[in-house]
């Protein structure tokens, strides 16, 4: 793009400013900010000014009424599992991840997959990520793709991260990087925002940009060729996520669901985790700040919460469903925060209060378009503890301890007593379960 094609771009919407300080740019500013604008779709731009003129309001969920959750047992658990193992077994799961936030509360230098969360080995997110799918694949002689999201800012420090550790064990031909979409940042009136005299402000354009990012980049057509229909779904930052768990697979396909999700009971009545709410024969994922307290409280006829399941982001899609997904347009979110932006003679200003939007599509968007959606209960404490921030509730330490809690019942389970105060770490890819624990336990006793 040159000059002149900028120039007619942003004339086109109503951003001309973007160029006000084309003079005084060196030539690397310049062609980097014309790189910039040539990445800017004028429909775009045209979403993120509706989204502005339609306001932050939160749809009305008075109406809304809880989905019927199962727990499996007994004979169901071993359907749903058998069910899960043919398909993982017929190379028909994939997982996928997105990694492409930004970690903020976090405060980690680096892609938060990068984060050393290994009580004993600093092991990095990704190690257990990658390790269990390794596992989970070799455990049924199958391969599970691994589709990961990243973001412009993250995704050469995430290849290196994989390259530098030999992608933990996993073929490289089975791990597929790509990288999300940025919004650019926008006053109230919809004006772009420069934060610098050569710079847009972009940010990434939150986990819902995953559709739109693994059609553009070819993951979706590469999940067809290699004949995936379920696609297991999860964030980064939980180490204790059973990837690909038979179960929840099994539960998916014997379903016929689209979009399944698996839910953990509330810690607390107001936990900040969203909420799925039947509407209708449709399901629409509610955030806890759009749930008033009688609803957070709400007690149902067995004493419990009501609204008692929330959603930790562990889904299962129908891959089919994700295609269909992929050419609609998302919602967008509106996030009100402090934006550098540059003054009248081009001096970066940081604000003191928030004075610019930024942009974010939310994968639980899609929820209402499935046509079939399946949920499952599980026990926060064996598959939930995420790592959001530096200290305090859901911190490195208190899933640092849950790792090891979980562990030390594995362990249990195999008759093996952990001392208080060892620190134990168990690579996913020696034991995927305490199943595993007790099959190598029983073997060392053989020997
Ligand atoms: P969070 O909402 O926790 O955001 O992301 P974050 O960026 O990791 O952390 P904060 O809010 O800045 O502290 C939940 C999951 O969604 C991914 C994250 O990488 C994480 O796995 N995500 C989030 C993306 O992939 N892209 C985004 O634009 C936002």
């Amino acid at each position: 793009m040159n000059y002149a094609e900028a120039e007619k771009t942003l004339k086109g919407c109503g951003q001309e400013h973007v160029l006000a300080f084309w003079k005084k740019l060196s030539k690397d500013e310049r062609s980097s900010l014309l790189a910039q604008i040539a990445k800017i779709e004028p429909r775009s731009l045209k979403l993120c000014r509706d989204a502005l003129a339609k306001g932050a309001a939160a749809p009305d969920s008075s109406a809304g009424k809880a989905p019927k959750v199962a727990t499996l047992k007994g004979k169901k658990l071993a359907e749903a599992v058998a069910a899960g193992e043919k398909e993982i077994a017929a190379g028909r799961v994939a997982a996928l991840l997105v990694a492409g936030g930004q970690g903020s509360r976090l405060g980690y230098d680096g892609p938060k997959g990068c984060y050393p969360i290994g009580p004993a080995t600093d092991a990095p997110l990704f190690y257990f990520h990658a390790r269990k799918i390794l596992a989970r694949g070799n455990r049924y002689g199958a391969t599970i793709p691994f589709y990961v999201m990243t973001s412009e800012a993250n995704n050469a420090a995430t290849v290196k991260c994989f390259e530098d550790n030999g992608y933990f064990g996993l073929d490289p031909k089975n791990v597929f990087f790509f990288t999300q979409g940025m919004w650019p940042g926008m006053t109230k009136d919809g004006r772009i925002i420069l934060d610098a005299p050569g710079h847009i402000f972009m940010s990434p354009d939150g986990h819902g940009g995953l559709l739109a990012a693994l059609k553009r980049s070819g993951a979706l057509a590469d999940m067809k060729k290699r004949g995936v229909k379920s696609v297991f779904f999860f964030q980064v930052d939980n180490p204790l996520v059973e990837i690909a768990d038979p179960a929840f697979i099994g539960y998916h396909v014997l379903e016929k669901s689209e979009y399944s999700l698996k839910l953990c009971a509330k810690r607390d009545p107001f936990e900040k985790v969203g909420i799925p709410m039947l509407f209708g024969d449709r399901c629409r994922m509610v955030e806890y700040t759009e749930m008033t307290d009688a609803q957070c409280t709400r007690k149902g006829r067995d004493g419990r919460l009501y609204f008692l399941y929330g959603s930790p982001a562990i889904h299962v899609f129908d891959r089919a469903f994700l295609e269909r997904e992929a050419s609609k347009d998302m919602p967008l979110h509106l996030a009100f925060k402090k934006i550098p932006t540059v003054d009248a003679k081009g001096r970066v200003e940081k604000p003191v209060e928030p004075n610019g939007y930024k942009f974010e599509k939310f994968i639980f968007d899609i929820l209402p378009n499935a046509k079939r959606t399946a949920f499952l209960a599980f026990d926060q404490k064996d598959e939930f503890s995420p790592v959001k921030n530096a200290d305090g509730t859901d911190s490195p330490a208190t899933c640092k301890a849950d790792m090891q809690a979980k562990w030390t019942k594995w362990l249990a389970e195999a008759g093996v007593t952990v001392k208080k105060g060892v620190t134990i770490e168990i690579d996913p890819a020696y034991a995927l379960d305490a199943a595993d624990i007790k099959r190598i336990g029983l073997c060392l006793g053989a020997d």
